[in-house]
């Protein structure tokens, strides 16, 4: 008796598994590419903070993730049409996006940075109505801008694009996150930091009605920042 059981109970963990592994849903993750270290490509590959992140959290969700990258601008549209159903890209938590989106506990806090020229730019915090700002397309750095007295934005599809007009002197300051600053500044030369406006919130989005996927997301946060490898993922991207 106690064999067949054994017996069949080997059959439904065989037949249970061979339907997970069939029937598992897997979860298109959107980013973009193009803002180091939150996430870059390498090789071809999407990586960086996020990407580890995200990684760690599908692991721990038991839950399957494959990756789409494209425009920033494009992924809060990409959740509401449910192309992708989650977007981890250093995404700041604002309540414009809370209408179209959910987003999970904070995993990060950064301010916005201002980059401007070592010699010919502004000179301090204090000089920046009036000026010519560079910014991704669609980002809070945008919105953050465009608050600023008399400011001319010029809106770029990538950050990094916006730096390079900073540095050719086409735009006096270019707004982003402080880590991905830091980055800039680290490997081109002739730009620096002028200062920073008061920090913002960065979450992971999931397309509305997917209220079972986000607890999972929220749950696998949570168990990282608990036991220190959020931490150690931060330490480790300089973030
Ligand atoms: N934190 C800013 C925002 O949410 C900018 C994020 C840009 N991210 C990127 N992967 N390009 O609007």
């Amino acid at each position: 008796m106690k064999k067949m059981l054994t017996v069949l109970l080997g059959a439904a963990l065989l037949f249970g598994t061979t339907v997970l592994a069939k029937g598992q849903q897997e979860y298109v993750v959107g980013t973009n590419a193009d803002y180091p270290p939150f996430e870059y490509l390498e090789n071809g590959k999407i990586t960086g903070f996020d990407p580890e992140l995200m990684e760690e959290i599908a692991k721990r969700a038991d839950i399957k993730i494959s990756w789409l990258d494209t425009n920033f601008d494009g992924l809060i549209p990409a959740l509401q049409s449910k192309r992708v159903d989650i977007v981890i890209a250093g995404m700041t938590n604002t309540e414009q996006r809370r209408k179209a989106v959910n987003f999970s506990e904070d995993y990060l806090v950064s301010p916005i940075t201002f980059l401007t020229q070592e010699t010919n730019g502004i000179a301090s915090m204090d000089e920046i109505k009036g000026k010519k700002y560079g910014v991704q397309l669609g980002t809070t750095q945008e919105i953050a801008a465009n608050k600023i007295e008399g400011a001319k934005v010029v809106s770029y599809t990538s950050a990094a694009a916006a730096v390079l007009d900073l540095k050719t002197q086409k735009v006096d300051g270019v707004l982003v996150d402080k880590s991905v600053a830091n980055n800039f500044v680290e490997k081109n030369s002739g730009i620096k930091i002028l200062g920073e406006l008061p920090g913002d919130s960065k979450a992971i989005a999931v397309s509305k009605g997917n209220e079972e996927l986000l607890e999972k997301i929220n749950a696998a946060l949570m168990s990282m920042k608990e036991d220190g490898t959020l931490d150690q993922l931060r330490a480790k991207y300089k973030l």
